[in-house]
C-alpha cells in the first residue's frame, strides 16, 4: 500500500509558541500548552507514484499556490530521506476551515501530512519520532498529533531529537468549549514563520518573552492537573497579550488585529464582568478564540455573535488524537 488518508484537528495554544531556537530544524525557542479542537479539521491523502518529478498538492479542490506546494514537498522529502527513495507524492488535503486566517491551519495540516505521508511510505512511526517529523513541517503540527490537552517540549538538544509533543490530559476528562469569532476570511499579512524571525531580529521583548515561558508552561500544567479554570483562563490570556506585546514591538509591528478583534476582547471581559467565565486567545491572525465551559457556550455564542464586525462564531468541543482513516 503506497497510499493512506489520514485526518487531524487543528489546535490553538494556552500558552503561546513564538520564536525558534534553530530555523533550520524548525526548533522551538519556548514549549507550548494546546487544546485540540474537535470541529476544525484537516484531511490528507498522500499517495507515492515510482518515479522522481514534481509533488503535486491540491488544497480545498484546487492547486495549491507554489509557495504551498514547496513548503509540502521539501516536507515529504523528508520523510522520503527515512525511507531512502525517491518517488514522487500526490497530496490532497481539504480543511473544513478558512485557510491562513489565524486559525492554525498549518498545525493540522503538517500534522495530517506526517500521519498519511509517513504511513503512505511505509513507516510506522512511534508518536515521538512522528512529532519530531511533523514539528519539521510546522513547530505547532506535533500538539495536533494528539487529543485535549498537549504539551509541546522545546528540547535542548541540537538535533532536536527532543523537541515534540505529548498529551496532558485527554479531550474526555475535562470538556471544555472552545468559540472562535471569525472577524476576517482573509489569508493573514504575515506568516508565523517570517513573524517569528523579525520579533528575535528587532523586538526588544523577545528575549524576555523566552525567558519566562518555563515559569508559565509550570503554572498552567499545574491549572490544568488541579482543574482550575480561572486560572488556566487567567494564564491563557496573560500568554496570549504577552505574545502580541513582543509582536508589536517588532519592527516594521507585527498587527494581527482588526477592530472586531478588539470589539471583541472587550465583549468577552463584560461577559466576564457579569459571572459568566471565558477567556480570551488571538494567534497570528484577526481571530478570537474563546474558552468557556460547556454550560455557559451559549450565553457566550450569542453574545459574540452580535459584536460589530464579527462574521461568524464557531462552536467546539475538545478534539482526539489524529488517525488514519480506513
Ligand atoms: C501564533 O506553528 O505556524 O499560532 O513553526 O513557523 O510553522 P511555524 O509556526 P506555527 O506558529 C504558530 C504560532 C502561533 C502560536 C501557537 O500556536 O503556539
Amino acid at each position: 500500500m503506497n497510499a493512506c488518508t489520514a485526518i487531524a484537528h487543528a489546535n490553538i495554544a494556552l500558552i503561546k509558541y513564538w520564536g525558534k531556537r534553530d530555523a533550520s530544524l524548525n526548533l522551538p525557542a519556548v514549549g507550548s500548552i494546546s487544546l485540540t479542537l474537535e470541529g476544525l479539521t484537516t484531511t490528507t491523502r498522500v499517495e507515492f507514484l515510482p518515479g522522481a518529478g514534481d509533488d503535486v498538492l491540491t488544497l480545498n479542490g484546487a492547486p495549491a499556490a507554489e509557495g504551498a506546494r514547496l513548503r509540502a514537498s521539501r516536507f515529504l522529502s523528508r520523510i522520503r530521506a527515512l525511507t531512502g527513495t525517491n518517488d514522487r507524492a500526490v497530496v490532497h488535503s481539504t480543511n473544513d476551515f478558512p485557510t491562513g486566517a489565524g486559525l492554525a491551519s498549518s498545525a493540522s495540516a503538517f500534522a495530517a501530512l506526517a500521519l498519511a505521508g509517513s504511513r503512505a511510505a511505509g513507516l510506522d512511526l512511534s508518536s515521538r519520532a512522528l512529532g519530531i517529523l511533523a514539528r519539521q513541517g510546522s513547530g505547532s503540527a506535533p500538539r495536533s498529533l494528539f487529543g485535549g490537552f498537549v504539551e509541546m517540549h522545546r528540547g535542548s538538544r541540537a538535533d532536536g531529537d527532543d523537541a515534540y509533543a505529548e498529551p496532558l490530559l485527554a479531550p474526555d476528562v475535562w470538556p471544555l468549549t472552545v468559540l472562535v469569532a471569525v472577524t476576517s476570511e482573509h489569508e493573514k499579512a504575515t506568516g508565523s514563520t517570517s513573524g517569528m524571525s523579525s520579533s528575535a531580529a528587532t523586538s526588544p521583548y523577545h528575549q524576555a518573552w523566552i525567558d519566562q515561558q518555563p515559569s508559565d508552561l509550570a503554572a498552567m500544567r499545574e491549572a490544568i492537573a488541579s482543574r482550575d479554570f480561572a486560572r488556566v483562563g487567567e494564564l491563557t490570556e496573560a500568554s496570549c497579550f504577552k505574545m502580541h506585546a513582543d509582536m508589536l514591538a517588532t519592527r516594521p509591528a507585527l498587527l494581527y488585529w482588526k477592530p472586531a478583534t478588539i470589539a471583541a476582547i472587550d465583549a468577552v471581559r463584560d461577559l466576564r464582568a457579569s459571572g459568566v467565565p471565558a477567556y480570551v486567545t488571538i494567534d497570528a491572525g484577526p481571530q478570537v478564540k474563546v474558552l468557556t465551559l460547556p454550560f455557559h457556550a451559549e450565553r457566550v455564542r450569542e453574545h459574540l455573535q452580535h459584536v460589530p464586525g464579527v462574521l461568524r462564531v464557531l462552536t467546539t468541543g475538545l478534539g482526539g488524537a489524529a488517525r488514519v482513516l480506513p
